[in-house]
């Protein structure tokens, strides 16, 4: 057998992708701000900024698309979408969103009220943001495994159940609108939450009386995490496996981006009946009529097509081992990585790639540049400029316990050498590491302030 996965696709339409100068990637840093977000997209070689909405549709989902009925209210394409998402997911009640942040935005306006917290695994930004937007206070209770990145505990986004039930004790549970856990949790590496921790998360939770969500973004890379890594689910399908996950929660969101390959969309689900109306004059205020939340038809479409290919073991089965070559191949080359490699990123570890720029100098904004600088690879800092910020009573900066640069895999769009190339670039930046500099901003908004934010170098 080959040690590298080949593609269990084949490649019917391309997309010219090209490598600008060296000369013109700097120019193309210092005109940005040197943020990799203002980058044009043109001037990326490859582009592992997110894994969100950037995969490739199959012949299936294209085929669908034509079969979109646009009509305004009670449309086929909403009905093709509500049967897959009541046989995969199984809650009662469920909208079509935008994308991800507005299904947490529709929650958090519904629950979240100035004083209360919310608690995860660990939060995505959005999601964090979205609780700090309505005055709330996330919070994030991870087992302390997650901040080790060279531990190969194998479910590292689990969340830590003794600290979970002393938090509810201490902040009280009317202070508290609802719980939540992120599968898999993208913050801390893409790692994958066991179903043991699934079940005992929503055992805590129900013991007090709290609802429980789940971010769903990523959920068929976890069900297959559970496959390959808990015992007793070797011989479940990744569809069961989803099932049995979603069977203990009250509902979730999704950014439909990620494991339902589309390019737009998003999921609310929901089980308590009197939740739903709010949310529905939730959504009718922001995204639109309950049957088409802010998509088109031919997105439903889409939508309702992959949120089965992305079960597919055929294709997850390459799909993670695609992460974990590129992972092995840096780690070979002396690069650490967040151990084991995760579900759609692999995550460097800009502490130890740059050990002598400290955290307030952003080691990995730092190593991000880099990327781009060397190989015209864009990938995306998840440290210090993502997630340092006051805290609410000291006011002092609380600095993230990791520094880390996130290579995002968009799904089925890049091959074997592309990983080789990106492989390639990274050791070639290793070698001249010392002469590295890092970062101060010249401008951030005052939240996800990453999007926006112009740098300077030191
Ligand atoms: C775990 C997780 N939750 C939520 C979101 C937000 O989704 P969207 O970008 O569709 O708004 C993301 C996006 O990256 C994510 O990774």
């Amino acid at each position: 057998m080959p040690t590298y996965p080949p593609e269990p696709f084949r490649i019917k339409v391309t997309e010219p992708i090209r490598l600008i100068s060296r000369e013109a990637r700097e120019a193309a840093l210092k005109e940005a701000g040197y943020n990799l977000f203002a980058v044009k997209a043109e001037d990326i070689f490859i582009d592992l900024l997110t894994d969100s909405g950037t995969g490739a549709m199959s012949q299936d989902q294209w085929a669908a698309l034509m079969r979109g009925d646009e009509s305004y209210a009670g449309a086929r394409s909403y009905l093709r979408l509500k049967q897959a998402v009541e046989d995969i997911f199984g809650f009662k009640f469920f909208v079509p969103t935008h994308q991800g942040r507005a299904a947490e935005n529709i929650l958090a306006a519904c629950l979240v009220k100035p004083g209360m917290y919310v608690p995860s695994n660990m939060h995505f930004d959005t999601t964090d943001a979205n609780i700090r937007a309505r005055g709330g206070r996330p919070t994030n209770l991870v087992i302390d495994e997650a901040f080790d990145p060279s531990n190969p505990h194998p479910f590292k986004g689990n969340m830590d159940i003794a600290k979970l039930k002393a938090f509810i004790e201490k902040i009280g549970v009317e202070k508290i609108p609802f719980g939540m856990i992120t599968v898999t949790n993208n913050a801390g590496g893409g790692q994958p939450v066991s179903m043991a921790n699934l079940k005992a998360v929503a055992e805590t939770y129900r013991s007090f009386g709290l609802p429980f969500f789940i971010d769903a973004a990523r959920y068929a890379e976890n069900a297959y995490f559970i496959k390959t890594r808990e015992a007793g689910y070797e011989n479940k399908s990744p569809i069961e496996i989803a099932r049995e996950m979603f069977s203990l929660a009250d509902g979730m969101t999704m950014s439909a981006k990620k494991d339902a390959i589309v390019n737009i969309g998003g999921l609310l689900c929901v089980n308590d009946e009197k939740l739903f109306g709010n949310v529905k004059n939730e959504l009718i205020l922001r995204e639109g009529f309950p049957t088409y939340g802010g998509l088109a038809g031919r997105d439903l479409d889409a939508m309702a097509v992959g949120l089965y290919e992305g079960l597919d073991e055929a294709y997850l089965g390459h799909r993670l081992a695609q992460t974990a070559y590129l992972a092995s191949r840096l780690n070979d080359a002396g690069i650490p990585t967040i151990q084991p490699a995760g579900g759609h990123a692999v995550y460097l570890d800009a502490h130890a790639v740059l050990p002598h720029i400290p955290n307030y100098e952003y080691p990995a904004q730092a190593l991000c540049v880099e990327a781009y600088r060397e190989g015209a690879i864009r990938g995306v800092e998840i440290g210090s400029v993502m997630f340092a910020y006051p805290d609410p009573d000291s006011g002092k900066i609380i600095y993230p316990k990791l520094e880390l640069l996130r290579l995002a895999i968009p799904r089925r769009t890049y091959t074997q050498s592309h990983m080789d190339y990106v492989a390639d670039s990274l050791i070639q930046i290793k070698a001249r590491a010392e002469s590295i500099r890092g970062y101060k901003f010249t401008y951030a908004p005052e939240l996800l302030r990453h999007f926006t934010a112009k740098f300077e170098p030191l």
